[in-house]
């Protein structure tokens, strides 16, 4: 089987091209990225003499680019997204070009080629904040910020492209994403570098916000299961249930790397922050047969040791353009 997966380069491309290689003999795997600021293929560095391995550099918003590279393959996973919140607060223009205009790209050049399978890599932060109860896959969209308004329109060309010319495309809703190779801006790196760097953690508001989170290999697992299993022109939701305030995070931060509650500055709250965000992963689990198998004491663990023993990864990817946004968003 030929996969192309697009944003190979970024966190979750990145974690899903080791796990392919590692669990099946007979994949190939293309990664088509455009090493923009959060792609950095060191953390490929161990397959890339792999055969079973090939780089493209390209950007999903170029559609023949996409046409080209789509040309001959099976099934087409999309990681290609701008995907960190503060950032689509700061600028959202990029997150409309990659994020609506790229999926136009690939659903265009999916149907045009026939693919068998495209699946679409998207968030719970369609649905908005969750103040009670779960979203499921029925859940209306009711996105808050740039960022999850721009994966929300993506996510209803997908299911237009599947009603209306038959594109065999499945769209994943999942909760937050944690593990290596995460770019130190979303909370989880960039409060674990920090801590272990001496330095303070900037604390949104009251920190009683509430995320639900999967740790990268299990999140592996259930695109490969969705892959596999799914029914093409079918949303499925991706989540743990395991759901906890911001502070219980930082606390836990705290006790692996022997920090005390010192390092916790509270700074001025996002701009239209989601308070809750919860998933219903029940048809995944119940159709699909897939279960989250690392809890998030043991994923969390393994994600501070990793960032532990990787200060150089985490040095390359703070160039001047991440000096610069740190500037704008911490001061
Ligand atoms: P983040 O990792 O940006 O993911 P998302 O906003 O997509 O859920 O943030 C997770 C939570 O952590 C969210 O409630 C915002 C909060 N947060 C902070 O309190 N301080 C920070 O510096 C960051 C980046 C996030």
């Amino acid at each position: 089987m030929k996969i192309l997966l697009t944003g190979g380069a970024g966190f979750m491309g990145s974690n899903m091209i080791h796990y392919l290689l590692a669990t099946y003999q007979d994949v190939e795997v293309v990664n088509f990225d455009d090493l923009t600021y959060a792609g950095n293929l060191e953390s490929l560095t161990d397959i890339a003499q792999d055969p079973r391995y090939t780089f493209v550099k390209g950007n999903i918003v170029d559609p023949l680019a996409v046409e080209e590279a789509i040309a001959g393959v099976d099934v087409v996973i999309n990681y290609a997204a701008e995907t960190h919140v503060d950032r689509s607060i700061l600028e959202p223009r990029a997150f409309i070009d990659t994020n609506v205009y790229g999926v136009y790209n690939i659903l265009e050049a999916v149907r045009k080629h026939k693919i068998h399978r495209y699946i679409q890599i998207s968030t719970d932060e369609v649905f908005g904040a969750v103040l009670e109860g779960e979203s499921d896959e029925q859940s209306k969209f009711e996105p808050r910020s740039p960022y999850s308004a721009s994966k929300a329109a993506g996510d209803h060309l997908c299911a237009a492209y599947a009603i209306t010319y038959g594109v065999p495309v499945i769209v994943t809703h999942s909760c937050n994403f944690y593990g290596p190779y995460q770019f130190p801006e979303k909370l989880i790196p960039l409060f674990t570098m920090n801590l272990l760097e001496g330095k303070k953690v900037p604390v949104y508001g009251d920190g009683q916000q509430v995320r639900e989170w999967i740790f990268t290999q299990d999140h592996c697992r259930a695109v490969d299961t969705i892959m596999r299993k799914g029914n093409p022109g079918e949303v499925y939701n991706i989540g743990t249930g395991y759901r906890v305030p911001n502070m219980e995070v930082v606390k836990q931060l705290l006790d692996l790397t022997d920090r005390g509650e010192e390092a916790i500055e509270y700074v001025t709250d996002r701009p239209g922050h989601d308070r809750r965000y919860a998933v219903n992963s029940n048809k995944l689990r119940t159709e699909l047969g897939w279960e989250p198998q690392v809890s998030f004491e043991e994923g969390l663990a393994k994600t501070v040791e990793w960032y532990k023993n990787n200060p150089d990864w985490v040095n390359r990817c703070r160039t001047g353009e991440y000096q610069e946004y740190y500037q704008k968003q911490y001061g």
